[in-house]
């Protein structure tokens, strides 16, 4: 490619979100990937709804928590964070004397994109004899403005390290804050934002799923909405999903949450089948598309020319920083981490 070429792609970058630059088809992409990692101290962290090549690539797979811990403790030069953006920006919070960048920097989140800070804001002036509590997924403005991050893995934990009496304002999944109602009998205000993935699935094809396949577990991610978890068999972040999956005696599960999950779930438990839940539209794709915007061309791309760069204000990020300091800190009082 020539000079040329290259700065226009350089200079697209903020607009496109990726560098739009083509790549040799005879490349063997896994191993320039290998030696870019040497070359540049690059460690890989993934998500568990990547793309299969992505996630095979990857020096760690995990969920929010997992991922968010990898990314504060790494001392690799260069984060190359194959998830959304509101991840990548976590780990720019956590670490920021390293370099952070995503495959695709519009790779963003439905979730987090239904709690714009401006307005969550007012919200929280409404209620002034209330905390925050805020699910990871959401962004640096919105952290910035809460008390205390969690994520799936210890949302419960977190809640349960405030007195029952404590005032709550839960944003922005209204459906991972209500079944942490229902489990511990609080009655958090919830933010009306929900993921376009998980509220997706037909309660009435599940059940008819069932029926044909008695012996199948429903396994559900907490961001599906009430109907669903209240007939799942098995609640959890995508690594409790796995986890239980390879622990279980069950051979059949049915998977009500982002299917890229399930390309770990028949490699880490092998023999056993995994049946995607059925969405309520004709396509059969529980796909995210966001996440499903980096690739594996993508993610060499970001590692070579270390961009698109995950950047932010240091003022927001130090008020930002605060509210995933204290989510780490209960995380490990209470052995999650
Ligand atoms: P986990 O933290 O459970 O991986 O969830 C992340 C997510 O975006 C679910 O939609
Ligand atoms: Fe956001 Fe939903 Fe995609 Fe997770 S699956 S990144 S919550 S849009």
């Amino acid at each position: 490619m020539d000079t040329e070429m290259l700065t226009a792609a350089f200079n697209d970058v903020q607009e496109k979100g990726f560098l739009d630059v083509d790549i040799d088809p005879t490349l063997d992409l896994f191993a320039e990937i290998e030696k870019l990692k040497k070359e540049k101290n690059a460690i890989i962290l993934a998500h568990l709804y990547q793309e299969p090549d992505i996630q095979d690539i990857a020096d760690y797979i995990g969920d929010s928590l997992g991922l968010a811990q990898k990314a504060a403790q790494t001392d690799a030069d260069m984060i190359v964070f194959a998830g959304v953006h509101f991840m990548a920006e976590t780990a720019k919070i956590l670490n920021p004397s390293k370099k952070v960048v995503i495959p695709d920097l519009k790779a963003g989140c439905s979730l987090s994109e239904s709690c714009p800070p401006p307005l969550f804001k007012k919200f929280r002036e409404q209620h002034p004899d209330h905390i925050v509590i805020s699910y990871i997924n959401c962004s640096a403005g919105i952290k910035a403005l809460t008390d205390v991050i969690c994520t799936s893995s210890n949302a419960k934990a977190i809640v349960d390290s405030f007195p029952k009496d404590q005032k709550i304002i839960f944003a922005p999944d209204k459906n991972l804050g209500g079944w942490i109602n229902r489990t511990t009998g609080r009655d958090m205000l919830l933010w009306n934002g929900a993921c376009m993935v998980h509220e997706i699935f037909s309660l009435e094809k599940i059940t008819r799923l069932k029926v044909r396949h008695p012996q199948a577990k429903l396994i559900a991610h907490p961001e599906c909405e009430e109907p669903v978890l209240r007939i799942a068999d098995f609640i959890g972040s995508t690594t409790q999903l796995l986890a239980y999956v390879k622990k279980s005696e069950e051979k059949e599960f049915i998977v009500a949450t982002e299917a890229g999950i399930i390309h770990q779930m028949v490699k880490q438990a092998p023999g056993k089948t995994f049946i995607p839940a059925p969405p309520d539209n004709s396509c059969a794709c529980n796909d995210c598309p966001h996440m499903k915007r980096n690739t594996l061309e993508k993610v060499y791309l970001c590692m070579k020319y270390e961009q698109p760069e995950v950047l932010m204000e240091e003022s927001l990020r130090i008020q930002a920083k605060k509210s995933l300091d204290r989510m780490l800190e209960i995380s490990e009082k209470a052995g999650l981490i």
